[in-house]
């Protein structure tokens, strides 16, 4: 990954605002991302669950009603705007208590181990895989699981390419250039099983299972092609290729919007594929 783009997926000012600004959307969007994260996870009554990269918190919510009133939830996020986002929201008295912490999961240290680690999508962007894992290894019991939803590679989720490929087609009618992002970096990088296997293994897991799913995805929670356009370059490939200039970003708003009304439901809403996949471990 080029430093230019490694910018691009740092969690924190600006960033993080635009995730805040479409949250409702995104947790509409990711629920089909949770229900497989839960499945597979199979969090019983009473557990100690840590959510990492739990950014305002949708899924430690949901994990805190799983395990009920006798577990404990650690939600953690390196960015505090996220965090504070979290602390705002209301807890249904039938969960279990849960500790938001503002930390770098790399080098943190739990104040006690927890029976499982879940994640949606906040474990990819990583300095050091290998130490963070390790980390996270720490603060779990031995034999307690793992269970987290990354993405597949970019090009195997329309909800990526569609707009990626709109916005270059109009970038090389203009005649500008630019740099085609990694296709397994940034929220990809956890996409090649053996490198991922053995990351983990490294890093104190063991039984590591790989699940790929293909799943539809309501993009921002269910919207027209025009509403779904223009938030179309808030995240993504489409957003690191393409230029400031407001008449340049105007074009590629206009062609993703056109691209996207060839992938609509009944009610009319965008619905790209993506592919999600559910890794799992033991620790060690
Ligand atoms: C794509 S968002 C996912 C947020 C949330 N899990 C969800 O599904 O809505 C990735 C999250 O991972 C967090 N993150 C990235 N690197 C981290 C690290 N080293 N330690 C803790 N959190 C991290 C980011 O701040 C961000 O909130």
């Amino acid at each position: 990954m080029s430093d230019a783009t490694a910018g691009e997926y740092l969690w924190e000012g600006e960033r993080v605002a635009r995730w805040l600004a479409q949250a409702h959307g995104l947790d509409r969007q990711l629920t089909p991302v949770s229900d497989l994260l839960f499945a597979a996870a199979a969090l019983g009554s009473g557990e100690r669950v840590l959510d990492v990269g739990c950014g305002h918190g949708p899924t430690t919510r949901r994990a805190a009603s799983e395990v009920g009133p006798y577990g404990r939830i650690t939600g953690l996020d390196v960015s505090s705007d996220m965090i504070a986002a979290a602390e705002e929201i209301e807890v249904s008295s039938q969960a279990a208590t849960i500790d938001w912490v503002h930390a770098d999961v790399t080098g943190w240290e739990a104040p006690y181990a927890h029976d499982s680690v879940i994640s949606r999508f906040g474990v990819m962007f990583f300095a050091d895989p290998v130490a963070a894992f390790s980390s996270l290894a720490a603060a779990t019991v031995p034999g307690g699981r793992l269970c987290m939803a990354v993405w597949g590679r970019r090009e195997a989720s329309d909800l990526f390419e569609v707009p990626y490929q709109a916005a270059a087609a109009t970038l090389d009618e203009l005649g500008l250039r630019f740099e085609e992002p990694p296709a397994d970096g940034g929220p990809y990088s956890l996409s090649d099983r053996d490198a991922s296997t053995g990351l983990l293994e490294a890093a104190g897991w063991s039984d590591v299972g790989w699940s790929p799913h293909e799943v539809a995805l309501p993009v921002g929670g269910g919207v027209s092609p025009e509403e779904a356009g223009a938030i179309s370059l808030d995240f993504g490939p489409a957003r690191l290729i393409t230029p400031e200039a407001p008449s340049v970003r105007q074009q590629v708003v206009d062609a993703i919007t056109d691209a996207y009304r060839g992938h609509l439901n009944s009610d009319g809403h965008v619905v790209l594929g993506g592919q999600v996949v559910v890794i799992t471990a033991r620790r060690a």
